[in-house]
């Protein structure tokens, strides 16, 4: 196997907890990708890395052991992060996370007996075959798709293509989630199928739906949201833009035997104007906007949309309502969402305790010295 060797500032990045060696810290390397021995600079052996020679992010950190990186070890990394899920009481959840199950590069959703797998650099493209073999003896799934069509894997230099890698996978795929039940699409919905990160907040929004209120799920995509609140609603209205997201929603809907849902296909900034003229009121509102910065110099503008959404759904609420307000920019970070939820909260002339902050599901875990592992936050606020 080719050695590499890096700067002692590289090999500090991994005695200080995150995986990556960029390419300023490598003193050479091959030109192909691959996996690849790295030294440090005085040539002692400090771990295996994926390689990807024409990336930013030259070196992703496997293992600092000498094992052999074959199926059988993927097999027993990817048995060990599904194990750390064992209590999740979902059909569908993520079963890798990349860096933040030490498994750099690589995405596992399950649905159902279905996986749905990314593979985001060079280097792990070229162990695609062990990982797949490793998938196949963990799980035994009936199906696997590789969604290889996220724009991050063409600064790798690979293209995007999704293609099945085992077995048949369906259009769409009934999973469960607590007591809801939908059908993602694994081979065009957005991310893998579903928003599977919001789990858990999703639970939450129901036990939060006062019995027989109104609520709103802005950005409901396939009514994600609006299912959990509906079970105790007497309407919800659900809004998105995506015409096809809101057909799978009425499916969905059908699917949940729930019929006080109304889909509403606008846009969200205008549809939340011509609310708050029409003085509606809602016992609980969800906001779960697309990543409106998505990068560090949209921040300014990314925050000022999310005031301007923060601010009317505060005053849509009926007294003691509650708002579960979202973002998954990860270039918004925890302080700014806080602080422009406290601007909007000064705008909405509302009265608002902060009741929770939010994260992202546990299956998609947040290592703490990997910051890019965290994206999604949010919170929970009650007019009072
Ligand atoms: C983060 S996803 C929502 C995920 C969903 N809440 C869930 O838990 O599955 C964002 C959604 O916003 C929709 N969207 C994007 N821009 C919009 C806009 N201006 N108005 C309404 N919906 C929009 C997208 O179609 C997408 O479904």
């Amino acid at each position: 196997m080719t050695s590499v060797k890096v700067t002692p500032r590289g090999a500090e990045r991994w005695v200080r907890g995150h995986p990556w060696i960029y390419r300023s810290e490598v003193l050479g390397g091959p030109e192909q990708p691959g996996l690849v021995r790295v030294q440090d600079s005085r040539g002692r052996f400090i771990g295996q890395a994926l390689h990807s020679p024409r990336s930013e992010i030259r070196l992703r950190l496997l293992t600092r052991s000498e094992d052999v990186i074959d199926a059988r070890w993927w097999r027993q990394e990817l048995v060990r992060c599904a194990a750390r899920r064992r209590d999740i009481d979902a059909t569908a959840c993520r079963l890798v996370h990349g860096e933040g199950d030490a498994l750099p590069s690589l995405v596992v959703d399950r649905y159902d007996r279905w996986l749905v797998v990314q593979i985001l650099s060079a280097g792990l493209e070229t162990m695609r075959e062990v990982v797949i073999e490793g998938l196949i003896e963990a799980f035994q799934p009936e199906g696997i798709l590789l969604r290889n069509d996220a724009p991050v894997r063409r600064r790798e230099g690979l293209s995007p293509t999704s293609v099945p890698a085992h077995g048949i996978v369906p259009q769409e795929i009934e999973v469960r989630e607590g007591p809801v039940r939908y059908l993602a699409a694994p081979w065009v919905g957005q991310k893998t199928g579903a928003f599977l990160d919001q789990r858990p907040n999703r639970l939450l929004a129901g036990r939060l739906m006062t019995q027989g209120g109104r609520g709103l799920d802005c950005f409901t995509y396939h009514g994600s949201f609006a299912f959990h609140l509906a079970r105790r609603a007497s309407e919800v209205v659900a809004l998105d833009s995506s015409h096809e997201a809101l057909a799978r929603g009425a499916t969905n809907a059908a699917l949940n035997g729930l019929t006080n849902i109304e889909w509403r296909e606008a846009d969200a900034f205008e549809a939340l104007r011509q609310m708050e003229r029409a003085r509606e009121r809602f016992e609980t509102i969800v906001l779960d906007p697309p990543a409106f910065a998505k990068s560090r110099s949209s921040v300014p503008g990314a925050l000022r949309g999310y005031r301007e959404i923060n601010l009317r759904a505060m005053r849509l609420l009926a007294s003691e309502g509650v708002l579960l307000t979202a973002s998954c920019s990860f270039h918004v970070r925890l302080p700014q969402f806080l602080g422009m939820l406290i601007e909007a909260a000064g705008d909405s002339g509302r009265r608002l305790m902060l009741e929770r902050v939010l994260g992202q599901g546990e299956d998609h875990p947040e290592v703490l010295t990997v910051p890019e592992t965290g994206y999604l936050k949010g919170a929970v606020v009650r007019a009072i």
